[in-house]
């Protein structure tokens, strides 16, 4: 029996039980007999969850990009790999088969070693959606280099921290980048991230818009010859199984962002499997993923996941909303999409919007749409499924994060029966568990607590870059013996999962994972602010939205409060980038501490959602009179 593929529920539940009681059979099983390695593993697991240590496929060998691309090659070479679709949709789509994402791929890689890169060494990729994104990460893996992607909307100071943390040799950009009717000038957010670059030797830079830029003599040279000179096949580099893929920095709380190190063999049978059975993936369809590569989503579903099955994936260069709101429908139309994945956020901002958008398109093809990032409500589910999916299609509500490397908890399309909000079951291998503030573990159903997993799964993070003991404490200290992924969650009478939100200081606005710790410094740097406190607070479009209370330095010189707002997010902006803007700033004389010097943002958080009617026990704040004073400057 294989267990790579699920065929009935009666099966999920074998698989299950069999991934409880002996992972390493079924574990070992599935990397055997669905992967090209060069070695074998001499154990399929070796852990210590106190320690943050864990290993899996231990002393195997492997390349990723053979299990990607060249072993589809003798039997589906003609067969499309990617299909790009530009932001304009009268600039023609791009099919790249699978013989021709090779020779890509390996120019791209003998172009990375000529000039110097070779394994081990960290390449930030700063590129808009299109295939050299693509092309750029694969042929990283392909030679052992540790692919750092930076989301393309990230400021420069953003990128600078990023690149300075993991010490990157190269960036690989481009001259701009199309999103929507606009154009971003990625080359010169670049040029000025370097600055404080010091370990950057060079820079290579892909041509997309044609924008007249600056090119540094010694630095910076042009893609394009270099590929027309490099050879179009090459040697993948044999990786330990527990050599580093890429490193992908997320929010944490508190500090800066952390550098997720995720390793070569695990995250590879991880992604592989997820992907297979959450979209039940068959040979033909047509997969896209509208997430950018620049997150974790891309990285595993519209890169590795799909190419790993030998699929057709989807690269989207566009935004939703352009040339108008049916952009997605009249994508999936033309292409013929199969399974479709996106995120409420895009979801809510479609459905509000004239319904003749989608209905314009019958939308047949789709089989599968899916859910990521936030938890999906319970209209926006119906929208979803009434309008997209055309009740025919399951909605595969995915709860996983960028520290897990693929999909936890969600449905199996065509096998597990779906309910509004919930993303029902965890995946065979994956052992969750709702823990009390008191750090019991909550047996039986119709129960909440803090979201656990409590065995190992191949796609797990093994380390933040550099500071291991930052993981640790992050991630295994909260809950001793266990990985605590920050969210809380509800178990209902049979057995699903509800994902009901961060339990910690960090606000997924629009999908996006922001730490509040990292902006709030950033508005602490303008000059006339003297501290701040952010919190979450529910928006109708974005899920959530950020709410900034700011304490001002004792100076007349900002009498105009508007434009102070507009200073201290243009702050924001600079610092992180333009999607941890605040919708909401009230300025305050002070802030609820506890006495030993605390902010109680559990009064903030009802402050800005606009329940005044329990705030608990305030006696033990510093300074309780500060909360009239905040309730009655609210901002509506
Ligand atoms: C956080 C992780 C996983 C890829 C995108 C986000 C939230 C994610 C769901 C879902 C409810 C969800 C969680 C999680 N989240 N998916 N289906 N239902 N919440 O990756 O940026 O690492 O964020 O996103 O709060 O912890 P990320």
């Amino acid at each position: 029996m294989s267990y790579f593929k699920i065929d009935s529920l009666e099966q999920y539940f074998k698989h299950y039980n069999k991934s409880i009681r002996e992972p390493r059979k079924f574990w070992g099983k599935i990397a055997e007999e669905n992967f090209t390695w060069y070695q074998y593993w001499d154990k399929v697991v070796d852990f210590n969850m106190a320690d943050a240590e864990v290993k899996w496929f231990v002393d195997a060998k492997v390349n990723i990009t053979k299990n990607c691309i060249d072993r589809h090659l003798a039997k589906k070479g003609e067969k499309t790999a990617i299909i790009f679709e530009p932001n304009d949709p009268s600039e023609e789509a791009l099919h790249i088969s699978y013989n021709e994402l090779y020779e890509r791929v390996s120019k791209m890689a003998n172009v990375l070693r000529e000039q110097g890169i070779s394994k081990g060494d960290r390449v930030c990729i700063y590129l808009p959606m299109i295939p050299e994104l693509a092309v750029s990460v694969l042929a990283c893996a392909r030679i052992g280099a540790i692919h750092s992607v930076v989301f393309a909307g990230f400021s420069a100071s953003a990128v600078a921290s990023r690149i300075n943390d993991s010490e990157c040799k190269m960036v690989i950009t481009s001259d701009g980048g199309y999103r929507g009717n606009k154009t971003i000038d990625l080359k010169g957010i670049i040029d000025d991230a370097l600055e404080n670059c010091p370990t950057v030797t060079s820079v290579l830079v892909a041509k997309r818009t044609n924008a007249e830029i600056k090119m540094k003599a010694g630095r910076d040279q042009w893609l394009a010859p270099l590929l027309d000179k490099a050879i179009n096949n090459s040697v993948a580099e044999i990786m330990d199984a527990e050599d580093p893929l890429f490193i992908l920095y997320t929010s944490g709380s508190t500090g800066k962002p952390k550098g997720m190190v995720h390793t070569t063999a695990g995250y590879m049978v991880y992604t592989a499997y997820t992907f297979k059975n959450v979209f039940n993936y068959e040979e033909n369809d047509i997969f896209w993923c509208t997430a950018d590569i620049g997150w974790i989503t891309g990285h595993s579903y519209i890169l590795y996941g799909p190419l790993l099955n030998g699929a057709t994936t989807v690269i989207f260069e566009g935004i939703p909303s352009y040339p108008d709101f049916s952009r997605f429908w009249e994508t999936i139309e033309k292409h013929k999409v199969t399974q479709f994945y996106t995120a409420p956020t895009a979801i809510r901002a479609l459905a509000k919007e004239n319904l003749s958008y989608v209905q314009k398109f019958p939308l047949k093809s789709l089989k599968v749409i899916g859910s990521v990032g936030e938890p999906i409500n319970e209209e926006a589910w119906h929208w979803y499924n009434d309008h997209v999916g055309g009740k025919r299609c399951p909605v595969v509500d995915t709860w996983w994060q960028t520290e897990t490397g693929g999909i936890m908890i969600a449905p199996l399309a065509f096998i597990t029966p779906t309910k509004p909000t919930y993303a029902t079951l965890p995946l065979p291998g994956i052992q969750p568990v709702l823990m009390d503030d008191k750090r019991n573990e909550i047996e039986g159903n119709q129960v909440d607590g803090s979201l656990c997993i409590k065995f190992p799964w191949p796609g797990i993070a093994r380390t933040i870059w550099g500071d291991h003991q930052r993981y640790k404490d992050t991630y295994f200290s909260a809950f001793p013996g266990k990985y605590f992924t920050g969210d809380g969650a509800l178990r209902d009478e049979v057995g699903y999962y509800r994902i009901t939100g961060r339990v910690d200081d960090v606000v997924i606005v629009s999908g996006h994972n922001l730490g509040t710790a990292p902006i709030e410094d950033a508005i602490n740097e303008h000059p006339a602010v003297a501290e701040s406190a952010i919190v979450g607070f529910p928006h109708d479009i974005k899920g959530n939205a950020l709410y900034g209370y700011v304490i001002l330095k004792e100076s007349g010189e900002y009498r105009d409060r508007d434009n102070l707002i507009k200073e201290i997010n243009q702050h924001v902006s600079d610092h992180i980038g333009p999607i941890a803007k605040l919708d909401k700033i009230q300025f305050v004389t002070g802030l609820p501490k506890t006495r030993s010097g605390k902010i109680m943002r559990r009064i903030l958080r009802k402050i800005a959602e606009g329940d005044y009617s329990n705030f608990g026990d305030i006696t033990t704040l510093l300074n309780p009179e500060i909360v009239d004073e905040i309730v009655k400057g609210k901002i509506v």
